[in-house]
């Protein structure tokens, strides 16, 4: 069961893009395989102009075809999440997160914007086919510090953090109990989570 990590900042260094990798450490301890996919590596030229037939574009796909969830991290710009990532996500079938486990991240200048997630992302995540939607975790960047001696999350987004983590890995691990290749067949709604 592997697990795909989707950066959608353009920035780099990244405080979306921190957080996720903080996720994915908890996940890789939990026992989980994961790829990390930085959408600002794609070809700006075959994002602007939906270049499906691009190379680089095509192996991305087939990251996202191969993983049975993913976590997917975005900057909020303006209200909403980043251009680049959905310019990424444009390029995939309409039904590209078939059968999938997606937990949504997000950091922002201020909780202004913290409902960008439910309002503007989820229902991407869910006209893609999304199987499962976790809570997500928004995090605004005074709650995201990091120096020389690593990451430090408030301990609010920590949970939130450890509490995703959590409900991920029990889904995927009740859906490989299932002994089902995809998760069609998974009864989510008898996996509790918390919230
Ligand atoms: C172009 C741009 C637009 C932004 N718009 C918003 C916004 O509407 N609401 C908000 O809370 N923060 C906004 N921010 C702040 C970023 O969301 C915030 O700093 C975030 O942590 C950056 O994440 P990153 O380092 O992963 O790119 C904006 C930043 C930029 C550069």
């Amino acid at each position: 069961m592997s697990i795909l990590l989707l950066a959608g900042s353009p920035s780099i260094p990244s405080r979306s893009t921190r957080l996720l990798q903080y996720a994915a450490e908890r996940l890789q301890t939990a026992g989980h395989r994961t790829r990390m996919l930085h959408v600002l590596d794609l070809p700006a030229q075959a994002l602007l102009h939906a270049d499906f037939n691009n190379g680089d574009i095509k192996v991305a796909k087939a990251h996202v075809d191969e993983a049975d969830a993913i976590v997917i991290a975005t900057p909020v710009y303006k209200a909403a999440y980043s251009g680049v990532l959905k310019a990424f996500l444009d390029l995939l079938r309409q039904d590209g997160f078939a059968g999938k486990l997606v937990l949504p991240l997000a950091t922002g200048g201020s909780q202004s914007h913290m409902l960008a997630l439910d309002y503007a992302l989820r229902p991407v995540l869910s006209a893609l086919g999304a199987r499962h939607v976790l809570p997500s975790v928004y995090a605004t960047d005074a709650q995201v510090q990091w120096s020389d001696k690593g990451i430090a999350l408030d301990p609010g987004i920590e949970q939130r953090i450890h509490d995703g983590v959590q409900n991920l890995s029990a889904l995927l691990h009740a859906a490989h109990a299932h002994g089902s290749a995809s998760f069609a067949s998974v009864p989510f709604s008898a996996v509790r989570c918390s919230v």
